[in-house]
């Protein structure tokens, strides 16, 4: 037994790896092993035989399996060790000059909104892209029918027959995110939406994926004049320049009550556009007073609370800052594209730091 125990334990001592240490083990203790083929003979033996050999051949079994664990852990701790060695990555270099990647001008902009809408209060939400038709639609006060839903081209998702689950759609604008906040924080609650929303339309101008940010405030005596000047301070904050005008135009939204689209003040100086001077206008956002039925809608009482909505293209405001001629550049991933109109990945745009710079 003690030569067994030596040579079990040196042939698992210099093991190489695991298939060898499977094969000590099936050659020692498997089925047909050495110690088996041993412990097999105890009924041959007398009782006061066996009353010796079966106790220390148990022990055996037991240090030669215990050997094995003990190996193999070894085996894979060195592995590892092994393996952290071949993937080591000196994460201090410093990146290759010239080919750095960019920040895409929507994430920039998209980060310059969110600071300044924080800094007034606004916290972000976030609602799915696949949406049911009642939340882009029948919640937002337009019903099945209604020209509104024509007019958005509508990207419907595929139903096979009989599935009877409600119908979804890509979400059309960022609206449906108003229904979803009251509904999960209820009154009062101030956010803004940042995100992609998709109408079936291709041009110069218009992209089937576009990006919206929807603002939303709800609280007791909220008016227009509330939302006049969180968009006028914004702008300001946005186009870094002090006071920009603006123009309310009556309109109309199935959602608002009343409604209004807004311009800001711009002209083009050598075809440049500049914003905040001239007697030039551009639409940037359509907005209004939530209506009563979409408060209630979002679970809202409208007796007692009012809020006010936007929704402003945040490619559209990207391109009036930066200078981007087409809308439809934004989405081809042009390298020459980006490293032109991208930004730097450190530079991570903050009220007080610098919003662009
Ligand atoms: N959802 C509207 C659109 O996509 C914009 C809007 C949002 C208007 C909120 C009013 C209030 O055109």
């Amino acid at each position: 037994m003690d030569d067994l125990k030596a040579k079990y334990l040196e042939q698992i001592a210099g093991a190489a790896d695991e298939a060898a240490l499977e094969a000590i083990r099936v050659a020692a203790v498997g089925k047909k092993g050495e110690v088996s083929l041993q412990m097999r003979q105890l009924g041959k033996m007398t009782p006061e035989e066996r009353q010796v050999a079966g106790p220390a051949l148990n022990a055996l079994k037991d240090e030669i399996n215990a050997a094995l664990t003990a190996k193999k852990a070894g085996l894979a701790d060195a592995a590892l060790d092994e393996r952290l060695k071949a993937e080591w990555l000196d994460v201090t270099l410093p990146v290759r000059a010239g080919r750095q990647g960019t920040i895409h001008p929507v994430s920039q902009v998209t980060e310059e909104v969110t600071a300044i809408f924080a800094e007034m209060g606004f916290s972000v939400a976030q609602g799915p892209r696949i949406d049911t038709d009642w939340y882009n639609f029948d919640a937002l006060n337009i019903p099945s029918h209604h020209p509104a839903r024509a007019e958005m081209d509508t990207f419907y998702m595929h139903r096979d027959a009989g599935d009877n689950r409600p119908p979804h759609v890509l979400r059309t604008h960022t609206s449906p995110v108003q229904i979803r906040s009251m509904e999960a924080m209820g009154a009062p609650l101030r956010i803004i939406c940042p995100g992609g929303v998709y109408r079936a339309d291709y041009d110069q101008t218009h992209t089937p994926m576009f990006h919206q940010v929807e603002g939303l405030a709800v609280d007791r005596d909220i008016s227009m004049a509330n939302l006049k000047w969180v968009l006028e301070e914004f702008f300001a904050a946005y186009f870094e320049v002090e006071g920009v005008k603006t123009r309310f135009r009556a309109s109309h939204f199935p959602f608002t009550e009343p409604s209004a689209e807004v311009d800001i003040q711009c002209t083009w100086v050598d075809g440049q556009l500049k914003v905040g001077e001239g007697d030039g206008w551009m639409e940037v956002l359509g907005s209004g007073m939530v209506h009563p039925k979409v408060l209630a809608a979002g679970g809202i009482d409208p007796d007692e609370w009012q809020g006010f909505a936007f929704g402003m293209g945040i490619d559209r405001i990207a391109m009036l800052k930066y200078g981007i001629p087409d809308l439809r550049a934004f989405f081809e991933s042009d390298l020459r594209w980006l490293r032109h109109y991208g930004f730097s990945a450190l530079d991570v745009p903050t009220l007080r730091g610098g919003l662009s710079r």
